[in-house]
């Protein structure tokens, strides 16, 4: 049985849904990351074969003005549940952000799983100090990935997607920022691909996200073109913008070393990864957003 912790998140859901009987979902309230005990607990009682963690402390902007929360979740609580696999000798899959390469060089190639980081922000630096918490188990895989959407759980904020569904329909001229590129990535080819890598038994650093790059604002525009909305979209820039927590201006993730193994569950380009999700997010029920 694989322990899955986020498992009412976006990715930790389709990854249950995915792996069916095979998973144990945990999450909050009753498996709370900053309460080590109660981690430790679990699990000893679960003995899973695996423990795939994607919950987080994912509110990125949030996260500059909770930076001991952001930290207790994504580093410490990595740390428990890193020294508990370690105890209970099962692997553990960390699911890590694109984030890391803040403020990369100069944007050209797309970053290998060995280049250096530079996380900026306190999420992303959280995200990294979870890394390094993983990297103290041998028996661990460590995957990198990229502006998620799927499937919402019930407390998810929203994804990027859904978002600009919601904004489109408020008839207001959208401004997108156009000045930072990466790869946003669909669930379930992330999932598939993480199970895959679990089995392969191959530990180490994998980068997962679909195929291709582009930046927000283009990634807007596809959403209304696949959708056939006449949103009026401007592009503007990350300063224009004004987040509170600074963002990659190059994230894009070079998948080649995922992609060596031959029978690998594909990463399709985003475009063709937007338009799965897109028809998908009306046949289920309740729908996505
Ligand atoms: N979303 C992205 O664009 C993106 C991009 C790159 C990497 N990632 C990484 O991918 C992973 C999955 O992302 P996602 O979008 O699926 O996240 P998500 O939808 O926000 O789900 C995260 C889950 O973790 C749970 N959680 C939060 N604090 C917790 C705690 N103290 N103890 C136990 N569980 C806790 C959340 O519960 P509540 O909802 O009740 O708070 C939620 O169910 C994360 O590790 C994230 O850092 C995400």
């Amino acid at each position: 049985m694989i322990a899955v912790t986020g498992s009412r998140g976006q990715l930790g859901g389709e990854l249950c849904r995915q792996l069916g009987d095979a998973a144990v979902g945990l999450d909050l309230p009753d498996f709370d990351l900053t309460n080590p005990e109660q981690v430790r607990e679990r699990l000893g009682a679960l003995r899973p074969e695996a423990v795939i963690h994607t919950a987080a402390y994912t509110a990125v902007d949030r996260a500059e003005e909770e930076p001991d929360r952001c930290f207790a979740v994504n580093a410490e609580g990595t740390g428990v549940l890193a020294e508990t696999a370690r105890r209970l000798d099962c692997p553990l899959v960390y699911i890590s952000t694109d984030y890391v390469f803040g403020a990369s060089r100069p944007a050209d190639e797309p970053h290998r799983e060995e280049d250096p980081v530079f996380p900026c922000g306190v999420y992303a630096r959280s995200k990294y100090e979870g890394e390094l918490r993983t990297l103290a188990w041998q028996k661990h895989f460590i995957v990198r990935t990229c502006g998620l959407y799927g499937r919402l759980g019930p407390n998810s904020p929203g994804n990027f997607v859904e978002t600009m569904i919601r904004l489109a329909k408020q008839g207001k001229t959208l401004r997108v920022v156009d000045d930072q590129w990466c790869t946003p990535s669909y669930v379930p080819h992330v999932a598939s691909a993480v199970i895959y890598l679990l089995r392969s038994g191959m530990y180490g650093t994998f980068h997962v996200v679909n195929g291709g790059a582009t930046t927000w604002y283009r990634f807007a525009r596809e959403i209304f073109r696949l959708l056939g909305l006449d949103t009026a979209i401007l592009p503007i820039t990350t300063e224009e913008y004004g987040a509170k927590a600074p963002r990659p201006a190059f994230s894009v993730l070079d998948t080649s070393k995922y992609q060596r193994f031959p029978d690998a569950p594909p990463l399709p380009h985003w475009k063709e990864a937007l338009a799965e999700y897109l028809r998908e997010r009306d046949r289920v029920d309740p729908p996505f957003g």
